[in-house]
């Protein structure tokens, strides 16, 4: 048997297991894509122009969207070189929980519209590729029967909804389900200005959203004191998701939260807010190591991986691109999307000398 180029990358990214080697056999189009960036292409075209508006479309004129890349793109990385990189340990902890590495699914809605029974498929992909999910507010499928088909461990973000009582009801349904943290979407009083999404929603179907109460389920009063009623009779660790000021960092922590999402919604709320990694440093500065700070935004490459890490998160999460591996090869998308972000990070970890995650520090940044 002949070896072609793409088997041999494919080898090369420890993607020769039987398993994988069936799926390929599957869905010859997984073995064309070969990073993020690819999947992106190819999902362009299994994915319906009003779900792929639906999924890239950001805020008003998408400027924090380029932002959240650009800003990846202009810092540079400091390799070290002649250190053993021959074993490397990529496990964190995140509230006893251990990761085998530290890239997180981000909640997603819409995953229906990109593949039948999208949730399902995101449930069983993050599993097979030993990331943790985080299961979206706004999935059309009960939270129950997502975290129910979900082989690995899974969250679930939550709106705070108007309804109180709805909103106690569906922490406990998540819980009881077996997600295991809470990740409270504070950015989002009100959508940005969706453009173009707005553009293409006749093209889409109405869906089902059974984690929400009625159609105007976002609540603008939300403050503090929603916090403090949340963590009341939460039983799982509440983060915070969508801080980008360190001053509200301060205030989570004195509201006793157990993790921060430096987020800016995938640049989908408000316009011009900075690039997440811009962003990220003051409050990892705030925070001073009391709680993770997780990050999200435009990571693609396994070097953006690392250089989250360098500037302080303890994980990223990654939410358009597993999209892109759901468009193009359902669950078996998801998980090689995954995979090829850990074997990228993996790379980057041995091509800076950086062994193990604790040598992930501000010193792997060309500063100047
Ligand atoms: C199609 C789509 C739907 C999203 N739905 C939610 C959601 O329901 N709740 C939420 O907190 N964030 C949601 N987000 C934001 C993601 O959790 C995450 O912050 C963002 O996608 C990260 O940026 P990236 O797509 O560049 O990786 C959504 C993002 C996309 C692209």
């Amino acid at each position: 048997m002949t070896t072609t180029r793409r088997q041999a990358l494919l080898s090369g990214l420890g993607f020769a297991g039987s398993r994988l080697g069936a799926q390929t056999k599957a869905n010859p189009e997984l073995d064309q894509a070969l990073s993020l960036p690819d999947f992106e292409t190819l999902a362009h075209k299994h994915i319906s122009h009003g779900a792929w508006e639906r999924i890239q479309g950001g805020a008003a004129d998408e400027i924090t969207i380029g932002w959240n890349r650009e800003a990846y793109n202009h810092i540079r990385l400091r390799p070290r070189v002649l250190v053993d990189v021959s074993k490397l340990d990529t496990r964190i902890k995140l509230f006893g929980q251990e990761l085998p590495f530290p890239i997180i699914l981000a909640p997603t809605g819409a995953q229906g519209f990109v593949f039948p029974d999208g949730e399902l498929a995101v449930a069983r992909g993050a599993g097979a590729g030993q990331a943790i999910l985080v299961i979206s507010s706004s999935a059309s499928l009960r939270v129950e029967e997502v975290a129910k088909s979900a082989t690995g461990p899974v969250w679930f973000q939550l709106y705070v909804q108007r309804d109180r009582g709805f909103t106690r009801d569906l922490v406990q349904r998540a819980e009881a389900a077996g997600c295991r943290a809470l990740c409270v979407t504070v950015d989002s009083p009100t959508h940005g200005a969706r453009n173009r999404e707005e553009r293409a929603r006749p093209e889409l179907p109405d869906r089902p959203l059974p984690n929400l109460k009625g159609k105007d389920y976002l609540d603008p009063t939300l403050t503090w004191k929603d916090i403090d009623w949340l963590r009341s009779f939460a039983k799982t660790p509440v983060l915070l998701k969508g801080i980008l000021n360190p001053d509200d960092a301060a205030i989570a922590l004195k509201a006793g939260v157990s993790g921060i999402v430096v987020s800016n919604h995938g640049g989908r709320n408000l316009d011009t807010a900075p690039a997440t990694i811009d962003a990220l440093p003051a409050v990892v500065e705030k925070v001073a190591g009391r709680v993770p700070v997780i990050v999200d935004g435009g990571i693609r490459r396994g070097t953006d991986v690392l250089k989250a890490l360098a500037l302080g998160a303890t994980a990223v999460q990654i939410g358009r691109p597993y999209l892109y591996g759901l468009g193009v090869g359902g669950a078996e998308g998801v998980t090689r999307v995954v995979q090829i972000l850990r074997r990228e990070f993996e790379m980057a970890m041995m091509l800076t000398g950086r062994p193990t995650i604790a040598s992930i520090d501000r010193s792997a940044i060309w500063e100047k």
